[in-house]
């Protein structure tokens, strides 16, 4: 390979920067100046940098309302930002001004939802529903060439040619899903957005599409944006992961690396709450607190009202995300002090699994005594 054509492949298929997106969530003029009431402006996503390499999948993970699906639509192109940019293939999408590019980026970019009935139009056959990208980006002409690649299409995704002719009532919600991964691919996609592709599935039939997805990312080399709000899924998926709170990034890293050794407090209360395939007998726990409002976020670090290991600092200053380790970024205080860190008492809620147990501080990890722990304990020192 030459080395121009290795640049371009090295070159991420993806770069979001800054990437911002605010919603005016106020009320109707008259009614702010009768009540006196100033504007409200919801940051969905506040600033947030991510890669995706080509051929690989980058998941996004967090609680409901972090910004995952707004993050989807703007790099869909269906949503402006606010601030930042999306760059795509070396493109600016959100500098796209002519017509015929933004049509060239959607032909290059399909997305997939949750829930696949809605997204299927019920008044039409699926042969209709899955030929209509190949119709619109006039990639084929024909009636019979249309029909040979639809029908290819619908083998591609497991089902029957037969199909074609029926309403996407007549399928299951997996089969259903089948036919939303067959219509996204009749463009030729590169790049595919997948917003919770299966959380609207039943168990038994989510691991049939995940390893359907994956099977077609490895035969056509297709780079995933793949959001769920579930890690186990994840874990299943991604190459790479990036955890979201309240519309920022608060760690990325490898898949492995972000399994076998989180950094951040969110991201590890977030591991807790995976359910115990390997039936270990640990104790699962959900995320303690509540999820504060986007409208008028905690200043400092957002997740400090929650956070077990918060400090003064964290109520002060937000921290940025930096590099903690190769290809790990991580937002937190606590895991740039690394063994110095000192929680405040306050700050510290103590019937949390998470808080540190007082006389554990500076101490050595209790790895080596066999038993779990804490969050505190477990925290790396800087760069490690
Ligand atoms: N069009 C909109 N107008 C106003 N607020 C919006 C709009 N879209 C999203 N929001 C708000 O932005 C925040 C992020 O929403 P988003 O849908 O991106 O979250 P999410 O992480 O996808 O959540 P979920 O897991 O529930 O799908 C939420 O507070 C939501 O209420
Ligand atoms: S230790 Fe501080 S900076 Fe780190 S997550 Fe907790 S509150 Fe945020
Ligand atoms: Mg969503």
């Amino acid at each position: 390979m030459d080395a121009h054509k290795t640049a371009a492949t090295n070159t991420p298929l993806l770069q979001a920067r800054n990437l911002t997106r605010h919603f005016d969530v106020s009320k109707p003029l008259l009614n702010r100046l009768l009540e006196g009431k100033p504007r409200q402006i919801l940051q969905a996503v506040a600033g947030v940098d991510f890669d995706i390499r080509r051929g690989e999948t980058f998941a996004l993970v967090g609680e409901s309302g972090c910004g995952k699906s707004t993050v989807a639509n703007l790099v869909a192109g269906l949503y402006a930002p606010t601030a930042g940019s999306i760059i795509f293939d070396g493109m600016d999408i959100t500098a796209f001004g002519r017509k015929r590019q933004m049509k060239d980026f959607r032909r290059r970019v399909a997305m997939i939802f949750q829930d696949p009935y809605a997204s299927l139009n019920p008044r039409w056959r699926v042969f209709a529903i899955i030929s209509e990208p190949i119709r619109a980006f006039r990639l084929l002409q024909g009636k019979k060439a249309i029909a040979r690649r639809t029908a290819q299409l619908l083998e591609q995704v497991g089902l029957s040619p037969r199909d074609g002719h029926k309403y996407p009532h007549e399928f299951s919600g997996g089969q259903r899903q089948r036919i939303s991964i067959a219509r996204a691919l009749a463009s030729n996609p590169e790049f595919v957005i997948c917003d919770e592709p299966t959380s609207a599935l039943d168990v038994s039939v989510q691991a049939q599409i995940l390893n359907l997805m994956k099977d077609l990312q490895n035969r056509l080399g297709l780079s995933y944006l793949f959001i769920s709000h579930n890690l186990a899924v994840v874990r299943h998926m991604a190459h790479h992961i990036g955890v979201m709170y309240l519309g920022r990034l608060c760690e990325t890293a490898p898949a492995d690396t972000l399994f076998d050794h989180p950094r951040h407090p969110y991201t590890r209360m977030l591991l807790e709450t995976i359910p115990d395939i390997e039936m270990t007998g640990k104790k699962r726990r959900p995320v303690a607190g509540e999820i504060p409002n986007p409208i008028d976020p905690p200043p400092g670090c957002a997740f400090h009202p929650r956070c077990p290991l918060a400090a003064s600092i964290c109520r002060r200053r937000r921290p940025e995300l930096n590099t903690v380790a190769n290809g790990v970024q991580v937002a937190c205080h606590a895991v740039f002090e690394g063994a110095s860190w000192r929680p405040d008492k306050d700050g510290a809620p103590g019937d949390h699994p998470g808080a540190a147990a007082p006389g554990t501080r500076g101490q050595d990890p209790g790895v080596k005594s066999g038993r779990d722990p804490s969050f505190e304990e477990r925290i790396p020192p800087h760069g490690a």
